[in-house]
Order: structure tokens, then sequence, then C-alpha cells
């Protein structure tokens, strides 16, 4: 055994035997810079590694989330306040929002479940899998069981096939969850979804649901999910021992460099904007394109699903910020490089998230990443856009804007997710009325058949 071996044993024996992170008296601060001097402070804030911010990038206005440990408040907050900088303290103990994150919600009126599984709370890999075989023994005939293929440490990664009507061909659809691993509400959503597709009597649910044949998985990222529960609530990446490091000079622990950051690791614009060449950094974009199993997983099967059918929808679900993003995501201005229905892209995702806001009121923007957030290389939903060739590629940013951020209460999933299909069920009416996939089901027969009667009712008064 040579020097590396052993610190690489060592290290996964440290790792094996490390304790869950506490974020007992951690406080979430908010701060909106003003200028390009408050920019800079934060920048300074960062570099000194004194607080985990949960935003990539600073601009003057743009509200930043930072999370700052008991030991260093005093000195974060003396160093805005003695610049003059705002800061206001959002949640005061970080580890109480963790804990009532997997506390259920007890109100009867709102309860909800399905089979095994409820979203009165968040859970963990294990209860999502039983679910998962659930539905493949309740509903033999319409939902199948499917791999897409293994995590770094060999977890599966797992999902179902929802397709009514087998025999008939249809367009494909893929949705993707929990890329990020502390993106918590994404797989409660994608949960969601399922079931709708399932349960459903709404004859617009009905009729996305059968009318395609849906590819859904809740966790694509198993290994930093499960990294999530069991040590850190607020990992981001996958869990690859391969570029593992000392982060002392970031002045992170070196656990940081055991991952690399999966939506920057597809091989589109790898490495060329927003991305990270670090692995003691949330944004590390690994040691090549596309190098991760989870990434070659999620690119093989979009390829094999592209072989056999049309895929008309993409969706990637992250949280948090209430985005619909369109693609593409490395360029700074739509003009260098749109997609080639743009236009569609931006029409569909403006009626969807105004759906949205009817339910609730909650605002999503809409744009490609650098109007809305940042820009980047190397994201799954551009990827298959490029190489996949989806019709209707976004990445959704779920709720809030930041008031809980990834910490979302229990109480807020249920309205997140209620509202979420509504957005759905619109842009499946849009991408239909642009003709980007012909129904063919029963569901949306007879609501076609419906109109054609009506028609006929009218044509007959009219002639009388
Ligand atoms: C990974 O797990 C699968 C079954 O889930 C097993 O067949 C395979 O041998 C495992 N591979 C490794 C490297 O452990
Ligand atoms: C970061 O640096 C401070 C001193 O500047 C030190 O006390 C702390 O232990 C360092 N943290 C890590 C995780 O290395
Ligand atoms: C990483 O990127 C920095 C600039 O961001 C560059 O200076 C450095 O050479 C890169 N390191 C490697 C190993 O590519
Ligand atoms: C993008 O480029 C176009 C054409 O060069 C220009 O008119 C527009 O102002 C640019 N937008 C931004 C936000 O820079
Ligand atoms: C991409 O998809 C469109 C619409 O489904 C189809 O017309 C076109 O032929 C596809 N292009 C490629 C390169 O597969
Ligand atoms: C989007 O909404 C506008 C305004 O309601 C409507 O005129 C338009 O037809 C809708 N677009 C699609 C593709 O459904
Ligand atoms: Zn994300």
């Amino acid at each position: 055994m040579n020097l590396l071996q052993f610190l690489f044993i060592l290290a996964l024996s440290v790792t094996v035997i490390a304790e869950k992170k506490s974020y007992d008296g951690y406080k979430l601060y908010k701060v909106v810079p003003k200028t390009e001097k408050e920019v800079e402070i934060l920048e300074e804030i960062r570099d000194a590694r004194f607080a985990d911010f949960w935003n990539e990038y600073f601009k003057v206005n743009d509200d930043v989330r930072m999370l700052v440990e008991p030991d260093l408040q005093l000195v974060v907050q003396g160093r805005l306040m003695h610049a003059g900088v705002q800061v206001s303290t959002i949640i005061e103990d970080v580890q109480k929002v963790i804990n009532k994150q997997l506390t259920p919600i007890k109100d009867p009126s709102r309860s909800s479940s399905f089979l095994s599984y409820d979203w009165e709370a968040y859970h963990d890999l294990n209860a999502i899998e039983r679910w998962l075989d659930e539905l493949v023994t309740e509903y033999p005939s319409i939902v199948s069981p499917v791999t897409m293929g293994y995590s770094v440490e060999n977890r599966t990664i797992r999902g179902i096939v929802i397709n009514y009507n087998p025999s008939r061909d249809k367009p494909a659809a893929i949705i993707e969850g929990t890329l990020h691993a502390r993106e918590w509400i994404s797989t409660a959503a994608v949960t969601w979804i399922i079931k709708e597709f399932l349960t459903s009597n709404d004859e617009d649910v009905r009729a996305m649901a059968e009318n395609l044949e849906w590819h859904i998985f809740p966790v694509v990222n198993p290994d930093g999910y499960v990294y999530t529960f069991t040590d850190d609530r607020m990992w981001r990446k996958n869990r690859s021992p391969a570029s593992f490091t000392s982060c002392a000079a970031n002045n992170v622990s070196d656990d940081m460099s055991n991952g690399v950051d999966l939506n920057r690791n597809f091989d589109f614009e790898w490495m060329t904007i927003g991305a990270s060449n670090n692995s003691c950094t949330n944004t590390y974009a690994g040691p090549s394109a596309a190098s991760e199993p989870e990434t070659k997983a999620i690119s093989n099967y979009v390829l094999n699903v592209k072989e056999k059918a049309d895929i008309v929808y993409y969706l990637s679900f992250h949280s948090f910020t209430q985005l619909f993003i369109l693609p593409y995501s490395h360029v700074t201005n739509v003009t260098q490089f749109p997609a080639d229905n743009h236009d569609d892209l931006v029409e569909i995702a403006i009626n969807s998230t105004q759906k949205l806001s009817e339910r609730f009121g909650t605002h999503y923007r809409v744009g490609i990443a650098a109007e809305v957030l940042y820009p980047m290389g190397g994201s799954s939903f551009d990827w298959a856009k490029a190489y996949g060739n989806a019709s209707i590629s976004y990445l959704i940013e779920l709720r809030d804007e930041g008031q809980y951020g990834f910490l979302l209460p229990p109480e807020q999933i249920i309205p997140n997710n209620l509202e979420i299909m509504d957005a759905l069920v619109e842009m499946d009416k849009s991408t239909k009325r642009l003709g980007y996939y012909v129904p063919t089901s029963a569901a949306s027969t007879s609501i076609y058949s419906l109109a054609l009667i009506t028609l006929a009712v009218l044509s007959v008064n009219l002639f009388n």
C-alpha cells in the first residue's frame, strides 16, 4: 500500500465515522448589497469562509443568503455593520428548522397520503424506494420499474415509467429530481407529480399522463441525498472521492472535496462558465466532462429514450428562487445562442407561471440562466436540449424566494406541489396548442369529441 492509498483509506474511514453535522445555533442571514463596494465586502466574507453562501454569485440589489456558525456570527455582523451593510436574520436557529422538515405536520384537514407515502414531511431514500415498489405492484399494467444506472457508492438510480396503453406509440417525457442533494422540495414535487398522474380525475392531468410515456426519477443523486440525511443536511454534490484533497486553503472541511456538482458535469459547455475546477467548492465541475456515473447514467438514458421516441419534455427540478429557466445557460446574452424554439419556450413558460400564480399568488420568473440567475456550463437540461433533442426543456427552481431556501417547511410542500401541477397542466396545453405533439389517448379524445359535438350542436342551431 503506498501513501496515497493509505491516505485514501484513512479518508474513507474518517468519512465513515464522521458524526452527523449539527446546525445548532447556526443563523441564516439576508443581505442585499446596494453597491459594488458592498458586493466586494460579501466576496471578502466568502473568501475568508466566514459564511456558507447559498448564492454562487453576488449582484447589486440581488438577495444574498448566508449561513453562519455561532462562533463567527459576531465577526460577520461586525464586518458588515462596520461597512454600513444592512443585514437581517432570517432563521435564528437552523437546526430547529431542519428538525421541523422531518416532523410530520399534524393537520387532519389537509392530510395527504398515497400508499405508504405522504407529503406531510420530507422522506428519506428508503421510503421513496419502498413506495416505488408499491406503485409497480399496485399499477402493474401502467407502471414499470426502471434503473437508470448506479451512483458512485453503487446505489441504484431508480425510477418508473408510466405508460397508459403501452401498445400505442407515443412521445416521451423525462422528469429528473434531486440532482442537487439538499434541494428536498424537488424530491417532494416529483413524487407528487407521479401521484397525480396515477390518481387525478382532472381531465387535463389525465390527458398529460396518458398521451406521453413518462420517465420519472425522483432522486438522480441518491448518494448525495442519503448524505443529507445521515451526515450533512447542506450537502449539494454527489459523493465522489476521486478528487479528495486538503481544503485548508479554502478553509472548509476536507470532506467538501468528496463530490462533484452534477449540474456542472454534463458534456455541454463543460467548465466554460459558472463552474469551478476546485473540488473544495460547491460548483466543482468534476475532473472531466461526464466523469460521474450519475451523469453518464442520465445521459445514456436520455439517448436511449431518444432512439425510440421524440422527447417532448425534459424537466429538471431544483430549488430555490422560483424560476422557469430555459436553455441555454452558458451564454451571457440570449442573442449569442438562443434555443431553436426560444420564443415558444418563453411563451410556454410565461403561460405556465401565470397559471401557477393564480392559485396562491406565487410569483415565478422566466428566462435563460443569464437573465434570472447566472450563466453556467455543464447542466443537465441544456444537455438534454442539445443532445437529447428535447423540445421543451426547463430547469425549474421551486419555492421559495429565500425565506427558508433549502429548508422549506413541510407546511409548504403541498401548496408548492399544487401550484407546480397547475403550471405543468398549462405547459402541456400550450405545448399541444403549438403543435409539439398530437394527443391520441382516450382522455384527450373525449375532450376533442366533446368539442366536436358542441360544434355540431352549435351549427345545427345556427342553421335552424
Ligand atoms: C453494484 O450493485 C449491483 C446491484 O445493485 C451489483 O450487481 C454490482 O455488482 C455492484 N457493483 C459493485 C462494484 O459493487
Ligand atoms: C477557518 O479558519 C479559521 C481561522 O481563520 C479557523 O479557526 C477554522 O478552524 C478554519 N475552518 C476550517 C473548516 O478549516
Ligand atoms: C483552475 O482555474 C483557475 C482559474 O479559475 C486557473 O488559474 C487554474 O490554473 C485552474 N487549475 C487547473 C488545475 O486547471
Ligand atoms: C444582448 O445583446 C443584444 C444585441 O447585441 C443587445 O441589444 C442587448 O442589449 C443585450 N442584452 C443585454 C441584457 O445585455
Ligand atoms: C428533433 O425533434 C424534432 C421534433 O420532435 C424532430 O422533428 C427532429 O427531426 C429532431 N431532430 C433530431 C436531430 O433528432
Ligand atoms: C399564452 O397565453 C396567451 C394569453 O392568454 C394566449 O393568447 C396564448 O395563446 C397562449 N399561448 C399558448 C401557446 O397557449
Ligand atoms: Zn439545484
